[in-house]
């Protein structure tokens, strides 16, 4: 994957029919999009339960884009290359999840995969300072993880100027999570950050029948974001 800043939409599939992964993995990248962002939870880390290494082997072979891993789990390095051999493009971990994030992100980069940080709301960009040569993305959360359809924190958007201030001309990422939608997206995007997830916004009013309001909401957003740049 050559290193590109334009604008990438990652739809969630924690927002997706739970009943049909392939079928919706297939219809929204059909419908347009550019990576597909697979939220892992344990419970622990976060309020809820979702995907282990079964699971997102089970989804790989339905990814023809790019499959972005999102780990919401703690402890997490001892996960690291099971999800990696599940096929992960990108494994992205909190910053707040690891004792000892730098070697964290040097266990993701060790498998061979694209490596992510991630910062919580309540996390400063200050968090990320001594990793940005170490990383592919960072990944702001703009939500208080653990759900999809929650609303957009404005305080986000300061830090991700910051951190594309940080980041210089690194080849590294910054990636919006949580309460994306075609109103909050410009803000982001003006702020700096290229990829941006979205789940109940990308998924709503759509199904595996009816796949192309998957696309038109896939549209809306991209335009909205690339229309403030
Ligand atoms: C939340 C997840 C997000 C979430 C996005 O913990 O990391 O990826 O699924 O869902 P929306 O776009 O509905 O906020
Ligand atoms: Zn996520």
């Amino acid at each position: 994957m050559s290193f590109d800043r334009s604008i990438k939409i990652a739809p969630s599939i924690l927002s997706a029919d739970f009943a049909n992964f392939g079928q919706e993995i297939q219809a929204i990248e059909k419908e347009g999009c550019d990576w597909v962002h697979v939220d892992v939870m344990d419970g622990h880390f976060v309020p809820n339960l979702t995907f282990g290494p079964p699971a997102v082997a089970a989804f790989r072979p339905h990814v023809k884009t790019f499959m972005d891993v999102h780990l919401m789990i703690s402890p997490v390095d001892q996960y690291i290359e099971a999800y990696a051999e599940a096929g992960a493009d990108m494994i992205v971990a909190h910053v707040e999840a690891s004792t000892h994030i730098h070697r964290t992100m040097q266990a993701i980069r060790a498998q061979g995969v694209k490596a992510g940080v991630a910062l919580n709301p309540g996390t400063p960009a200050s968090a990320v300072a001594e990793l940005l040569d170490l990383v592919d993305m960072v990944l702001v959360m703009t939500v208080n993880p653990g759900f999809g359809g929650q609303k957009f924190i404005h305080s986000c958007v300061e830090k991700t100027h910051d951190i594309r201030q940080m980041i210089g001309d690194r080849e590294v990422h910054i990636q919006i999570d949580g309460g994306v939608t075609p109103e909050t997206v410009p803000l982001v995007a003006a702020a700096g950050a290229d990829v941006f997830v979205a789940g109940s916004a990308v998924f709503k009013g759509g199904s595996v029948e009816n796949p192309a309001p998957y696309g038109a909401n896939i549209r809306a957003i991209r335009e909205a974001a690339e229309a403030v740049l």
